[in-house]
Protein backbone atom coordinates (compact mmCIF):
# COMPACT_ATOMS: atom_id res chain seq x y z
CA UNK A 1 0.00 0.00 0.00
CA UNK A 2 2.56 2.44 -0.83
CA UNK A 3 0.97 6.15 -1.19
CA UNK A 4 2.76 7.87 -4.09
CA UNK A 5 3.12 11.60 -3.91
CA UNK A 6 5.14 14.15 -5.75
CA UNK A 7 7.57 13.69 -2.67
CA UNK A 8 7.93 10.05 -2.74
CA UNK A 9 8.32 10.84 -6.34
CA UNK A 10 11.08 13.32 -5.30
CA UNK A 11 13.16 11.46 -2.99
CA UNK A 12 12.82 8.21 -4.24
CA UNK A 13 10.65 6.76 -1.53
CA UNK A 14 7.96 4.72 -0.67
CA UNK A 15 5.97 6.81 1.95
CA UNK A 16 5.36 10.57 2.58
CA UNK A 17 6.93 10.09 5.39
CA UNK A 18 9.97 11.73 6.66
CA UNK A 19 11.18 10.96 10.20
CA UNK A 20 12.18 14.22 11.74
CA UNK A 21 15.94 14.58 12.21
CA UNK A 22 16.38 14.62 16.11
CA UNK A 23 19.69 15.13 17.40
CA UNK A 24 20.50 12.37 20.14
CA UNK A 25 17.22 10.95 20.03
CA UNK A 26 17.20 9.20 16.06
CA UNK A 27 19.77 6.64 16.15
CA UNK A 28 21.84 5.42 12.95
CA UNK A 29 19.47 2.02 13.39
CA UNK A 30 16.08 4.11 14.07
CA UNK A 31 16.77 6.20 10.92
CA UNK A 32 17.69 3.33 8.97
CA UNK A 33 14.25 1.11 10.19
CA UNK A 34 12.32 4.11 8.99
CA UNK A 35 14.48 4.03 5.45
CA UNK A 36 13.89 0.23 5.14
CA UNK A 37 10.41 0.66 6.28
CA UNK A 38 10.07 3.11 2.49
CA UNK A 39 9.51 6.41 4.85
CA UNK A 40 12.84 8.83 4.74
CA UNK A 41 14.74 8.21 8.38
CA UNK A 42 17.02 11.12 8.87
CA UNK A 43 20.23 11.93 11.30
CA UNK A 44 20.29 15.56 13.26
CA UNK A 45 23.64 16.21 13.00
CA UNK A 46 23.53 19.47 14.78
CA UNK A 47 25.37 19.16 17.49
CA UNK A 48 27.00 16.27 16.36
CA UNK A 49 30.66 16.55 15.27
CA UNK A 50 31.76 15.63 11.88
CA UNK A 51 33.87 12.73 12.76
CA UNK A 52 30.55 10.90 15.05
CA UNK A 53 28.40 12.07 11.51
CA UNK A 54 30.32 9.90 9.66
CA UNK A 55 30.26 6.92 11.75
CA UNK A 56 26.80 7.56 11.76
CA UNK A 57 25.88 7.48 8.33
CA UNK A 58 27.63 4.25 8.08
CA UNK A 59 25.87 3.09 10.86
CA UNK A 60 22.78 3.82 8.50
CA UNK A 61 24.32 2.72 5.24
CA UNK A 62 25.26 -0.52 6.45
CA UNK A 63 21.82 -1.47 7.58
CA UNK A 64 19.97 -0.20 4.26
CA UNK A 65 20.70 0.77 0.88
CA UNK A 66 17.50 3.14 0.85
CA UNK A 67 17.90 7.10 0.81
CA UNK A 68 18.14 8.75 3.89
CA UNK A 69 18.51 12.46 4.79
CA UNK A 70 20.93 14.15 7.12
CA UNK A 71 19.96 17.48 9.11
CA UNK A 72 22.14 20.39 10.14
CA UNK A 73 21.84 23.96 12.23
CA UNK A 74 22.73 26.83 10.29
CA UNK A 75 22.33 30.04 12.44
CA UNK A 76 24.37 32.73 12.38
CA UNK A 77 27.30 31.88 15.43
CA UNK A 78 26.88 35.08 17.93
CA UNK A 79 29.40 37.07 19.59
CA UNK A 80 29.07 37.34 23.44
CA UNK A 81 29.00 40.39 25.28
CA UNK A 82 30.36 40.34 28.63
CA UNK A 83 27.77 42.30 30.15
CA UNK A 84 24.93 40.12 28.83
CA UNK A 85 27.09 37.22 29.82
CA UNK A 86 27.28 38.11 32.75
CA UNK A 87 24.28 38.97 33.53
CA UNK A 88 23.09 35.83 32.51
CA UNK A 89 25.40 33.90 35.09
CA UNK A 90 23.83 35.68 37.57
CA UNK A 91 20.50 34.72 36.35
CA UNK A 92 21.46 31.40 37.38
CA UNK A 93 23.21 31.65 39.85
CA UNK A 94 20.03 30.70 42.20
CA UNK A 95 19.46 27.39 40.20
CA UNK A 96 23.39 26.31 40.78
CA UNK A 97 23.96 26.78 44.01
CA UNK A 98 20.56 25.15 44.78
CA UNK A 99 22.15 22.02 43.88
CA UNK A 100 25.72 22.95 45.05
CA UNK A 101 27.39 23.54 41.50
CA UNK A 102 28.78 26.76 42.72
CA UNK A 103 28.58 29.26 40.45
CA UNK A 104 27.51 29.36 36.62
CA UNK A 105 30.21 28.67 34.23
CA UNK A 106 31.40 31.15 32.39
CA UNK A 107 29.25 31.21 29.10
CA UNK A 108 30.23 30.11 25.44
CA UNK A 109 29.03 29.55 22.00
CA UNK A 110 28.95 25.53 21.05
CA UNK A 111 30.46 25.15 17.76
CA UNK A 112 27.41 23.56 15.98
CA UNK A 113 26.37 25.66 13.24
CA UNK A 114 26.71 24.18 9.83
CA UNK A 115 30.79 24.76 8.82
CA UNK A 116 33.61 23.81 6.19
CA UNK A 117 34.09 20.58 8.11
CA UNK A 118 30.59 19.69 8.16
CA UNK A 119 30.31 20.55 4.42
CA UNK A 120 33.17 18.17 3.94
CA UNK A 121 31.32 15.14 6.18
CA UNK A 122 28.28 16.04 3.56
CA UNK A 123 29.80 15.94 0.77
CA UNK A 124 31.92 12.45 1.81
CA UNK A 125 28.66 11.02 2.89
CA UNK A 126 26.43 11.65 0.19
CA UNK A 127 22.93 11.36 1.44
CA UNK A 128 19.93 11.54 -0.76
CA UNK A 129 18.53 14.64 1.12
CA UNK A 130 20.82 17.17 3.04
CA UNK A 131 17.85 19.23 5.14
CA UNK A 132 18.50 22.34 6.89
CA UNK A 133 16.99 24.35 9.88
CA UNK A 134 17.13 27.78 10.77
CA UNK A 135 17.79 28.93 6.80
CA UNK A 136 19.78 27.54 4.16
CA UNK A 137 23.74 28.04 4.31
CA UNK A 138 25.68 30.52 1.84
CA UNK A 139 24.91 29.47 -1.60
CA UNK A 140 28.43 28.10 -2.74
CA UNK A 141 27.72 25.44 0.27
CA UNK A 142 24.53 25.03 -1.16
CA UNK A 143 26.29 24.36 -4.65
CA UNK A 144 28.53 21.86 -2.78
CA UNK A 145 25.66 19.81 -1.23
CA UNK A 146 23.48 19.84 -4.46
CA UNK A 147 27.11 18.47 -6.42
CA UNK A 148 27.28 15.65 -4.08
CA UNK A 149 23.99 14.47 -5.56
CA UNK A 150 21.98 15.32 -2.34
CA UNK A 151 18.61 17.26 -2.64
CA UNK A 152 17.79 20.32 -0.21
CA UNK A 153 15.27 20.44 1.41
CA UNK A 154 14.81 23.60 4.64
CA UNK A 155 11.46 24.19 7.08
CA UNK A 156 9.57 27.18 6.66
CA UNK A 157 7.52 28.90 9.38
CA UNK A 158 6.16 31.43 7.62
CA UNK A 159 4.65 31.98 4.06
CA UNK A 160 7.99 34.81 3.43
CA UNK A 161 10.18 32.43 4.69
CA UNK A 162 9.18 29.55 2.53
CA UNK A 163 9.03 31.95 -0.86
CA UNK A 164 12.71 32.72 0.37
CA UNK A 165 13.86 29.12 0.18
CA UNK A 166 11.95 28.90 -3.05
CA UNK A 167 13.79 31.56 -4.15
CA UNK A 168 17.11 30.07 -3.09
CA UNK A 169 15.98 27.03 -4.84
CA UNK A 170 15.43 24.27 -2.44
CA UNK A 171 13.46 20.49 -3.86
CA UNK A 172 11.05 21.09 -1.19
CA UNK A 173 9.56 23.05 1.93
CA UNK A 174 9.17 22.50 5.16
CA UNK A 175 6.08 24.10 6.57
CA UNK A 176 6.45 23.82 10.24
CA UNK A 177 3.49 24.75 12.26
CA UNK A 178 3.41 26.11 15.64
CA UNK A 179 2.63 22.74 16.87
CA UNK A 180 6.11 21.47 16.11
CA UNK A 181 8.35 19.58 19.04
CA UNK A 182 11.58 21.20 19.02
CA UNK A 183 12.85 24.36 17.68
CA UNK A 184 11.32 26.55 15.36
CA UNK A 185 13.28 26.86 12.19
CA UNK A 186 12.55 30.29 11.76
CA UNK A 187 15.07 32.48 10.05
CA UNK A 188 13.51 35.73 8.81
CA UNK A 189 11.11 36.42 11.80
CA UNK A 190 11.88 35.70 15.69
CA UNK A 191 9.79 32.43 15.71
CA UNK A 192 8.19 32.77 18.78
CA UNK A 193 6.37 36.32 18.09
CA UNK A 194 2.71 34.85 16.65
CA UNK A 195 4.00 31.54 15.29
CA UNK A 196 1.13 30.23 13.10
CA UNK A 197 0.00 26.78 13.22
CA UNK A 198 0.04 23.79 10.60
CA UNK A 199 -4.04 24.11 9.35
CA UNK A 200 -3.24 27.28 8.55
CA UNK A 201 0.36 27.95 7.07
CA UNK A 202 0.41 24.68 5.34
CA UNK A 203 -2.18 25.45 2.45
CA UNK A 204 -0.50 29.43 2.51
CA UNK A 205 3.01 27.92 1.50
CA UNK A 206 1.48 25.46 -1.27
CA UNK A 207 -0.18 28.75 -2.65
CA UNK A 208 3.33 30.22 -2.41
CA UNK A 209 5.35 28.02 -3.70
CA UNK A 210 6.18 25.60 -7.08
CA UNK A 211 8.20 23.44 -5.13
CA UNK A 212 6.73 20.31 -2.97
CA UNK A 213 5.68 21.46 0.66
CA UNK A 214 6.24 18.95 3.05
CA UNK A 215 3.75 19.32 5.97
CA UNK A 216 5.47 19.54 9.81
CA UNK A 217 4.05 20.09 13.57
CA UNK A 218 1.25 18.46 15.36
CA UNK A 219 0.62 15.81 13.01
CA UNK A 220 0.38 12.45 15.17
CA UNK A 221 -1.34 9.43 13.56
CA UNK A 222 -2.73 8.81 10.31
CA UNK A 223 -5.54 11.18 10.09
CA UNK A 224 -3.32 13.91 10.76
CA UNK A 225 -0.89 13.20 7.27
CA UNK A 226 -4.11 12.33 5.51
CA UNK A 227 -5.17 16.26 6.89
CA UNK A 228 -1.65 17.22 5.82
CA UNK A 229 -2.37 15.42 1.90
CA UNK A 230 -5.70 17.32 2.12
CA UNK A 231 -3.95 20.76 2.68
CA UNK A 232 -1.61 20.57 -0.14
CA UNK A 233 0.88 19.21 1.21
CA UNK A 234 3.16 16.11 0.02
CA UNK A 235 4.15 14.35 2.88
CA UNK A 236 5.05 15.03 6.60
CA UNK A 237 8.04 15.37 8.83
CA UNK A 238 6.95 13.99 11.85
CA UNK A 239 9.14 14.16 15.43
CA UNK A 240 7.26 13.71 18.22
CA UNK A 241 5.04 10.33 17.56
CA UNK A 242 8.45 8.88 16.66
CA UNK A 243 9.95 9.53 19.93
CA UNK A 244 7.01 6.87 21.72
CA UNK A 245 9.09 4.05 19.17
CA UNK A 246 11.65 1.87 21.47
CA UNK A 247 14.56 2.47 19.29
CA UNK A 248 14.21 6.31 20.23
CA UNK A 249 17.51 6.83 22.30
CA UNK A 250 15.21 9.44 24.90
CA UNK A 251 15.75 9.92 28.16
CA UNK A 252 13.75 7.78 30.49
CA UNK A 253 12.69 10.88 32.21
CA UNK A 254 12.07 12.37 29.41
CA UNK A 255 10.24 9.20 27.65
CA UNK A 256 8.16 9.06 30.73
CA UNK A 257 7.08 12.77 30.94
CA UNK A 258 5.66 11.56 27.64
CA UNK A 259 3.64 8.37 28.74
CA UNK A 260 2.18 10.88 31.69
CA UNK A 261 -0.72 13.39 31.33
CA UNK A 262 1.96 16.17 31.41
CA UNK A 263 2.78 15.04 28.07
CA UNK A 264 -0.51 17.23 27.34
CA UNK A 265 1.39 20.41 28.70
CA UNK A 266 3.59 21.91 25.79
CA UNK A 267 5.22 25.32 25.74
CA UNK A 268 7.74 27.24 23.48
CA UNK A 269 10.60 28.63 25.54
CA UNK A 270 13.65 29.90 24.96
CA UNK A 271 15.32 28.59 27.79
CA UNK A 272 17.13 25.72 26.83
CA UNK A 273 18.90 26.90 23.90
CA UNK A 274 18.11 30.81 23.55
CA UNK A 275 15.92 30.00 20.26
CA UNK A 276 12.05 28.86 20.11
CA UNK A 277 11.68 25.81 20.99
CA UNK A 278 8.71 23.64 22.09
CA UNK A 279 8.98 21.31 25.37
CA UNK A 280 6.79 19.85 28.02
CA UNK A 281 6.59 22.43 30.77
CA UNK A 282 8.76 22.12 33.69
CA UNK A 283 10.76 23.93 35.71
CA UNK A 284 13.49 25.39 33.47
CA UNK A 285 10.53 26.54 30.89
CA UNK A 286 8.89 28.64 34.09
CA UNK A 287 12.22 29.76 35.82
CA UNK A 288 14.91 30.08 33.25
CA UNK A 289 13.49 31.57 30.20
CA UNK A 290 13.86 35.32 30.73
CA UNK A 291 16.16 37.11 28.85
CA UNK A 292 18.16 34.05 27.56
CA UNK A 293 21.72 34.13 25.64
CA UNK A 294 21.49 34.01 22.05
CA UNK A 295 21.35 30.41 20.42
CA UNK A 296 23.11 28.34 21.01
CA UNK A 297 25.31 30.26 24.41
CA UNK A 298 22.01 29.29 26.55
CA UNK A 299 22.77 25.73 26.25
CA UNK A 300 26.07 26.36 27.97
CA UNK A 301 24.31 27.34 31.18
CA UNK A 302 21.29 25.42 30.91
CA UNK A 303 22.81 22.25 29.71
CA UNK A 304 24.63 21.53 33.05
CA UNK A 305 22.29 21.94 34.98
CA UNK A 306 19.84 19.71 33.49
CA UNK A 307 22.59 16.98 33.54
CA UNK A 308 22.78 17.41 37.53
CA UNK A 309 18.60 17.60 37.99
CA UNK A 310 19.04 14.13 35.72
CA UNK A 311 21.64 12.75 37.95
CA UNK A 312 19.02 13.40 40.67
CA UNK A 313 16.35 11.58 38.97
CA UNK A 314 14.61 14.46 37.75
CA UNK A 315 13.45 16.34 34.30
CA UNK A 316 12.99 19.69 35.98
CA UNK A 317 15.47 21.29 34.24
CA UNK A 318 15.94 18.68 31.17
CA UNK A 319 15.11 19.91 27.85
CA UNK A 320 11.88 17.77 26.50
CA UNK A 321 11.40 18.01 23.28
CA UNK A 322 7.41 17.55 22.46
CA UNK A 323 5.09 18.66 20.12
CA UNK A 324 1.29 19.25 20.80
CA UNK A 325 0.37 16.09 19.23
CA UNK A 326 2.61 13.97 22.11
CA UNK A 327 -0.60 12.12 23.49
CA UNK A 328 -1.11 10.89 20.57
CA UNK A 329 2.16 8.75 20.48
CA UNK A 330 1.75 5.07 19.78
CA UNK A 331 4.82 2.96 21.23
CA UNK A 332 5.24 0.95 17.98
CA UNK A 333 9.14 0.26 16.36
CA UNK A 334 9.48 2.76 13.73
CA UNK A 335 8.99 0.81 10.78
CA UNK A 336 5.55 -0.32 12.23
CA UNK A 337 4.61 2.93 12.90
CA UNK A 338 5.53 4.12 9.08
CA UNK A 339 3.31 1.07 8.12
CA UNK A 340 0.83 2.33 10.30
CA UNK A 341 0.45 6.30 9.54
CA UNK A 342 0.31 5.40 5.91
CA UNK A 343 -2.36 2.74 6.00
CA UNK A 344 -4.11 4.96 8.61
CA UNK A 345 -3.76 7.68 6.26
CA UNK A 346 -5.17 5.84 3.70
CA UNK A 347 -8.18 4.22 5.40
CA UNK A 348 -9.10 8.35 6.26
CA UNK A 349 -8.60 9.40 3.07
CA UNK A 350 -11.22 6.43 1.52
CA UNK A 351 -13.71 6.74 3.99
CA UNK A 352 -13.64 10.81 3.02
CA UNK A 353 -14.10 9.62 -0.47
CA UNK A 354 -17.17 7.69 0.67
CA UNK A 355 -15.15 4.62 -0.10
C1 LIG B 1 13.15 15.83 19.76
C2 LIG B 1 13.08 16.72 18.55
C3 LIG B 1 14.28 17.20 18.01
C4 LIG B 1 14.24 17.97 16.84
N1 LIG B 1 15.43 18.39 16.29
C5 LIG B 1 15.41 18.95 15.04
C6 LIG B 1 16.63 19.21 14.35
O1 LIG B 1 17.73 18.99 14.86
N2 LIG B 1 16.54 19.72 13.09
C7 LIG B 1 15.33 19.98 12.49
O2 LIG B 1 15.31 20.41 11.33
N3 LIG B 1 14.17 19.78 13.14
C8 LIG B 1 14.18 19.27 14.40
N4 LIG B 1 13.00 19.04 15.05
C9 LIG B 1 11.73 19.53 14.46
C10 LIG B 1 11.19 18.57 13.43
O3 LIG B 1 11.94 18.66 12.25
C11 LIG B 1 9.72 18.82 13.06
O4 LIG B 1 9.55 20.13 12.60
C12 LIG B 1 8.77 18.55 14.20
O5 LIG B 1 9.12 17.41 14.94
C13 LIG B 1 7.36 18.36 13.65
O6 LIG B 1 6.41 18.43 14.67
P1 LIG B 1 5.95 17.17 15.58
O7 LIG B 1 7.03 17.05 16.60
O8 LIG B 1 4.66 17.64 16.15
O9 LIG B 1 5.85 15.97 14.70
C14 LIG B 1 13.00 18.30 16.23
C15 LIG B 1 11.81 17.82 16.80
C16 LIG B 1 11.84 17.04 17.95
C17 LIG B 1 10.54 16.53 18.52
Amino acid sequence: MPLPTGLTELLGIEHPVIQAPMPGAATPEFAAAVSAAGGLGSLGAGPLPPDDLIVQARGVREATDRPFNVNFFCHPSPELDAQEAGRARERFDHLYRELGLGEPPEPSVPPIAFDEARLAALVEIRPAVASFHFGLPEPDAVEAVRDAGCLVLSSATTVAEAERLAQLGVDAVIAQGAEAGGHRGSFLVPGDDGPVGTLALVPQVVDAVDVPVIAAGGIGDGRGLAAALALGADGAQIGTAFLACPEAAVHPLHRQALRSASAEQTTLTRAFTGRPARTLRNRATDEAGEQPLPFPAQLSLSAPLAAAWAERESGDFLPMWAGQAAPLARELPAAELVVALVSDAERTLTSLAGG
